[in-house]
């Protein structure tokens, strides 16, 4: 009998290309080539599930191509390069990989507060620049994380985690603002109060975004924003490109509105904007917010989980659009 035929878009670990090959006739990418909206169009035409990352855009225009496709299975906790709109009207499932990834991102967005605050990279430039000849009492003076105002935009999952870290940890004061408030339960267990965009804006020493892309977020932090912050705050975006305004955020880097930033994800990435490169005062990192081995390998092995789930048993273990598995 012939197996169903996956597509798995980008490179991904031998072991996840070997279990999905037990179930399917896998088509890889084992040299990661990135492919255009045709080109992953036309590898879709034969296929009826693929295993994407979030770089993958699947819209109405890459469903019309796919008639027999079933399942989009991301690897990723972020799923904005779906239209799930579009995916549901097609008839096609499309899963994410929440909660495996979700300590990981939040150790990863304290580094990056931390690393923010503190100025350790633009530190470690200097040093390895060779332009450490004397120590000083102001050299690289950062900012303090224990004792100050943390301010969350966005308490999911990863959220909650960095509370956490920062007031049991760091004994932070942790202020957040989310579209709903959390229980009280849940409140008390992260010390997170709830309050208004602006409250948390004027009033945090530093903030971290987590929110998840879509319409409505885009540019959740833009000029007015910035405009709104302490100038002693640092900025710290784990979330997704687009919701923070990066031009405006650049200038506001510049003349030093806010002290620093530091960004995981870009507008545009894996380009990033010029005059952010120039900057002295923002840490900036790949997307790798979820990039430590057990984690990036746990996302892909339930995004396999959810292709074979879904195309041999009807059973996907984390889906979006639950609405399409009865119709089918
Ligand atoms: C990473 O950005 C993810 O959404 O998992």
């Amino acid at each position: 009998m012939t197996k169903p035929r996956i597509l798995v878009a980008r490179a991904i670990f031998p072991e996840i290309i070997a279990k999905l090959a037990e179930h399917f006739e896998v088509e890889s990418n084992p040299s990661d080539e990135i492919w255009t909206k045709a080109q992953l169009a036309a590898k879709l035409a034969d296929k009826v599930g693929v295993f994407t990352t979030g770089s993958e855009r699947i819209d109405a225009e890459v469903l019309a191509a796919a008639p027999h496709l079933k399942i989009c299975a991301n690897m990723a906790v972020g799923y904005n390069n779906f239209d799930v709109d579009a995916m549901t009207a097609a008839g096609v499932l499309g899963t994410n990989a929440p909660d495996v990834l979700t300590e990981t991102t939040a150790d990863f967005g304290f580094a990056l507060l931390m690393a923010t605050a503190r100025r350790l990279t633009e530190s470690e430039h200097y040093l390895r620049a060779g332009r450490w000849t004397k120590w000083s009492y102001d050299m690289f003076s950062g900012s303090d994380i224990h004792g100050s105002t943390l301010g969350i935009i966005g308490m999911g999952r990863i959220g909650q985690g960095i509370a956490k870290r920062g007031a049991h940890g760091f004994g932070m004061n942790v202020i957040y603002h989310n579209r709903s408030r959390l229980d009280a339960a849940l409140e008390a267990d992260c010390k997170a109060s709830y309050v208004s965009k602006e409250t948390l804006l004027k009033t945090a020493d530093h903030i971290v975004l987590v929110v998840p892309y879509s319409a409505a977020s885009h540019h959740t932090i833009g000029a007015a924003e910035l405009a709104l912050m302490k100038p002693s705050a640092c900025l710290v975006n784990i979330a997704r490109g687009g919701i923070v305004d990066d031009v405006a955020l650049a200038a506001a880097l510049k003349d030093k509105r806010i002290a620093a930033a530091g960004l995981d994800v870009f507008e545009g990435e894996p380009k990033v904007h010029p005059d952010l490169l120039t900057l002295s005062n923002v840490v900036l990192t790949p997307h790798i917010a979820s990039a430590t081995v057990p984690t990036r390998l746990a996302m892909a092995n339930l995004a396999a989980d959810n292709l074979i789930g879904y195309l041999t048993k009807n059973m996907p273990l984390t889906p979006l659009n639950r609405a399409v598995i009865a119709i089918k």
